[in-house]
């Protein structure tokens, strides 16, 4: 069967351009995010650059990660950066205590990172340990990692190998302060980052862009409060937004799931739409002129840990559903990036709603790769708004899911992306696709599909979910006309 719907892009229109840093990843010390899925060491019998994995540098490089935040999540406020640099040998181990006391060796510090961030191209985001760790300490790393010559810092960093110092923009000050960073009420964080933030300076044409820890899902008491009294001494603030059953019990298994699990997870992966225009309500009031980003920086789906991983490593599974609720994220951050300027999906590699999974010497892509790889066309591209008729399903919980998602830009050489998004599981879609004053001569695509919604990409079978080029999408007199099958999404380009 077949359901009709009809897109008008208006590409007259586009004003704003996508952040590329939409397009962020995030690596935590946790699990196998770090050890194992980037790092394995020199020594390693796994073939690596400098201690890095070569079949995940070059999955990340295809990738174009334009910005990855490192080193947690909740392991940032207990890190200590002087513990991870210098002599591998004279380094002291650590217990990673939020994340099954895994005992780390630190053998990948700041010049690992900040390195790793020069051969895959991409800008760093550091966050800072506010919740036990000194305004001396934030301050040291800052002027360590930024400054020139003449510091006590930047000569320990010359000692240490690097002449020059990085360049690092990004930096966060303290991550889930109300939670596993400090446990702090918002008053008392605001005061603080106020403290820690005027330490951390700008040094020899590095300039800083300060990332206040923001609230999670529906805390808006927590964003209302840290406007008020941290307002434009902030660069950006964060908010984390997880695509989770609950906080207690089973959050559900990655790959075995109902029909009706999989329309519900489309149904709480769409309701950031509505929980993003509450903060960013608030952020308008103190901040009309949008001079405050909001930075999305976790965000993706939270199932149970596979059975016979390590209980508080975070390793899941990544079905053709994960990829649905990264397209229709995306999709709603390309909506507000006049105020979005930065997410980063959770996380890279092993952990949660990972683009890459990892085991010994083997590596998969999964679903979720797959569309930030699709989708990397709309990276920095303008943004064109566009109305959509289309089918409904009411879901569980009465949340009310339309059975098709779309985005359109338009790339700094003229070319016009549109991703689409079937949610359907059973009914393709019958799409009229209207450019506008924009005239269609040619179009092709990539489509990502699966026979079933729970298919992955395992070790044995690493191709179940993988993009195939599109031939359901015909110009008809200037306008488009695609056929969308069942669970799928489609990139467009339209020449
Ligand atoms: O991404 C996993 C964890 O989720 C992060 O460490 C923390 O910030 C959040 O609670």
């Amino acid at each position: 069967a077949q359901q009709k719907a009809t897109i008008n892009v208006h590409p007259g229109q586009g004003r704003e351009i996508i952040s590329k840093h939409i397009y962020g990843q995030f690596a935590e010390h946790l699990g196998t995010c770090i050890y194992g899925g980037l790092w394995v060491g020199e020594d390693s019998k796994i073939p690596n650059t400098q201690g890095y994995r070569n079949d995940v540098l070059q999955a990340l490089k295809d990738l174009k990660v334009p910005v990855l935040r490192w080193p947690g999540g909740c392991f940032a406020d207990e890190y200590h950066w002087m513990d991870g640099i210098g002599p591998k040998e004279n380094r002291p181990r650590m217990v990673n205590n939020n994340w099954g006391g895994t005992v780390e060796d630190n053998s990948f510090g700041t010049h690992e990172f900040l390195n790793l961030c020069e051969l895959i191209g991409c800008e760093p985001y550091i966050s800072g340990n506010v919740g036990s760790g000194s305004v001396e300490e934030m301050a040291k790393w800052v002027e360590y990692m930024t400054s020139e010559q003449g510091s006590p810092m930047a000569k320990l960093r010359k000692e240490n190998g690097r002449e020059k110092p990085w360049k690092v923009k990004f930096f966060g000050v303290g991550n889930e302060s109300w939670g596993c960073g400090g446990s702090m009420r918002p008053e008392y964080y605001a005061d603080l980052y106020r403290r820690y933030s005027t330490y951390c300076r700008n040094y020899d044409g590095n300039h800083l862009f300060k990332i206040a820890s923001g609230a999670s899902d529906y805390d808006y008491d927590w964003t209302e409060i840290l406007m008020k009294n941290v307002g434009h001494r902030m660069a950006g603030i964060s908010l984390h937004y997880y695509t989770v059953m609950g906080w207690s019990g089973s959050k559900g298994s990655a790959t075995q799931f109902t029909d009706d699990d999989y329309y519900w997870t489309m149904g709480k992966c769409l309701e950031i739409e509505q929980v993003l225009k509450k903060h960013m309500a608030i952020m308008d009031k103190y901040d009309p002129k949008k001079q405050i980003g909001l930075m999305v920086d976790e965000w993706g789906t939270w199932w149970d840990e596979e059975p016979g991983t390590i209980r508080g490593h975070l390793y899941q599974q990544n079905t053709l559903r994960d990829a649905f609720v990264a397209s229709l994220t995306l999709d709603v951050f390309h909506k507000y990036t006049d105020r979005i300027k930065m997410t980063n999906i959770a996380q890279i590699a092993n952990v949660l709603q990972s683009m890459i999974l990892t085991k010994d010497d083997k590596m998969v892509l999964t679903p979720t790769y797959h569309v930030f790889e699709m989708y990397k066309v709309h990276q920095d591209a303008t943004y064109l708004p566009l109305e959509l008729n289309c089918e409904r399903k009411i879901v569980r919980d009465d949340r009310i899911v339309p059975m098709v998602s779309a985005t359109a830009s338009r790339d700094a050489n003229g070319l016009i992306h549109i991703s689409l998004s079937n949610v359907d599981l059973q009914e393709s879609q019958d799409i009229e696709l209207n450019l506008g004053e924009v005239k269609a001569k040619s179009v092709t695509g990539r489509i990502l599909t699966a026979d079933n919604i729970g298919d992955y990409n395992s070790f044995e079978k690493p191709d179940v979910v993988a993009p195939k080029e599109f031939s359901g999408a015909k110009v008809n007199k200037g306008s488009l006309k695609v056929t969308l099958p069942a669970k799928s999404i489609v990139v467009l380009e339209v020449k």
